[in-house]
């Protein structure tokens, strides 16, 4: 393949850290077997070697990693509700009840799939619904198309209507034939997934507890700490605990590989414990904004020394688009006087997040060895977009261009394990 390329090394501390990534303006990538074999300059790559697909004048990047989005929320985007608990209430959990048909399943995961890819996401960690059924099909068909993907069934026993709850022991064993029969399965894993501590009773919350210990690779993932109501009515039913990072903490929830959607209200407190654990906060900006949930303070869980992802949280989230959800990033740290550089962006939708998934020696970079996984971007791609870029002046203001204005057609190409997915 011949393009511009651009894979970061480490992450960019400021705007002049140069050394943190390779940008070669005219690259080579050498693909073979769905892994990145060389990249290079163009002139340093025998062209005998290969057959080449030419992407100049367009940017390639390693494909972009979306840490938490929920498949059965697909047709759930844009719900008007006031706030997470009604929202959730109204519209999403009667949404997820469809979740229980084999066939809708099967449907929704290829669509699914294609949106994700349309919009340059190569690798997703999503929750399915409480019905094994809806993971079952999101694995199949991930592993279809050779992609990369975590998922796992809904943990819920309480506080949701009848058709969305499962008990502790059936939730257990669904969790437990899902894990045998997908965890490391192709480019598969799965994540243990107790929604959150308002649906899950303390009995739910041991069998929770039980998988994380029987399957220490296996991720976990949660939310917690999106808005006033829910911890409220998180810490009133989990009396026992110091505050709602306790409850996960109480239950052995909390660890490396354990990812923590929105994390926005935390107390200093919270925010200590969470440290000592290395569980990764996932920042989800187009829902905290939409919700109305809050500003994620990136900056201050970052000075604790945590890792912070970034994510869709689709259908919370407005938007598949991981430029978009960096538009709305910047934006929300701006509003906290956290100024979030186009390199730190990028290098956060890419290695970034696959640092926080424990994958980096696998994705996120276009070195030599890792999965060819590959989004083609075009700054141009819009009537605006073209004339921003006119007048550009360098790569730093076309990043920041595909950051801002750039969606799912600035998307020209995206290639998961060296395959082509756009026709
Ligand atoms: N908290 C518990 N479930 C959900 C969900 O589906 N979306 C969001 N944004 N927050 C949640
Ligand atoms: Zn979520």
């Amino acid at each position: 393949m011949r393009a511009r390329l651009l894979s970061f090394s480490r992450e960019p501390q400021t705007p002049d850290d140069t050394d943190s990534f390779r940008y070669i303006e005219d690259g080579a990538l050498l693909i073979e077997g769905g892994l990145i074999r060389a990249m290079d300059d163009f002139d340093r790559i025998d062209p005998a070697e290969a057959e080449i697909i030419d992407h100049r004048p367009h940017l390639v990047m390693p494909g972009f990693i979306d840490t938490h989005l929920h498949f059965p929320q697909t047709q759930v985007i844009a719900s008007w509700a006031a706030e997470l608990l009604d929202w959730l209430n109204d519209y999403t959990f009667p949404e997820e009840t469809r979740y229980a048909d084999p066939e809708l399943c099967a449907a929704m995961a290829k669509a699914f799939l294609d949106l994700l890819t349309a919009h340059g996401t190569t690798t997703a960690v999503a929750y399915a619904s409480v019905h094994a059924t809806s993971a079952e099909s999101l694995f199949a068909e991930a592993l279809a198309r050779d992609m990369r993907l975590i998922t796992g069934k809904v943990l819920m026993d309480r506080n949701a209507p009848d058709a969305l709850r499962d008990t502790a022991q059936s939730g257990y064993d669904d969790s437990k034939s899902l894990i045998a029969r997908w965890q490391g399965k192709g480019r598969l894993g799965y994540a243990i997934t107790p929604r959150f501590a308002i649906t899950s009773t303390p009995a739910q919350m041991e069998a929770a507890q039980a998988l994380a210990q029987e399957h220490p690779d296996c991720h976990i993932q949660t939310h917690l700490s999106e808005n006033h109501a829910e911890i409220a009515l998180s810490c009133q039913l989990y009396p026992q605990a110091t505050d709602y990072t306790d409850i996960y903490a109480c239950y052995g929830l909390l660890r490396e590989n354990s990812l923590l959607g929105h994390a926005i209200h935390l107390t200093d407190r919270e925010i200590g414990a969470l440290a000592e654990t290395g569980a990764k906060p996932v920042f989800c900006p187009t829902s905290n904004l939409y919700l109305g949930s809050g500003l994620f303070n990136d900056a201050k869980l970052r000075a604790a020394g945590l890792t912070n992802a970034i994510a869709s949280d689709i259908g919370g989230g407005t938007s598949y688009s991981m430029l978009q959800t960096l538009a709305e990033g910047y934006k929300v740290l701006q509003l906290q006087g956290q100024r979030l550089h186009p390199f730190r962006a990028f290098h956060w939708i890419t290695r970034g997040n696959a640092v926080a998934l424990g994958l980096a020696d696998r994705i996120g970079t276009l070195e030599a060895g890792s999965e060819a996984d590959l989004v083609v971007l075009d700054a141009r791609a819009t009537p605006a977009m073209a004339l921003r870029m006119a007048r550009a002046r360098g790569l730093m203001d076309e990043l920041f261009t595909l950051q801002v204005m750039g969606d799912d057609r600035a998307v020209v190409q995206t290639y998961i394990a060296g395959r082509a997915q756009k026709g």
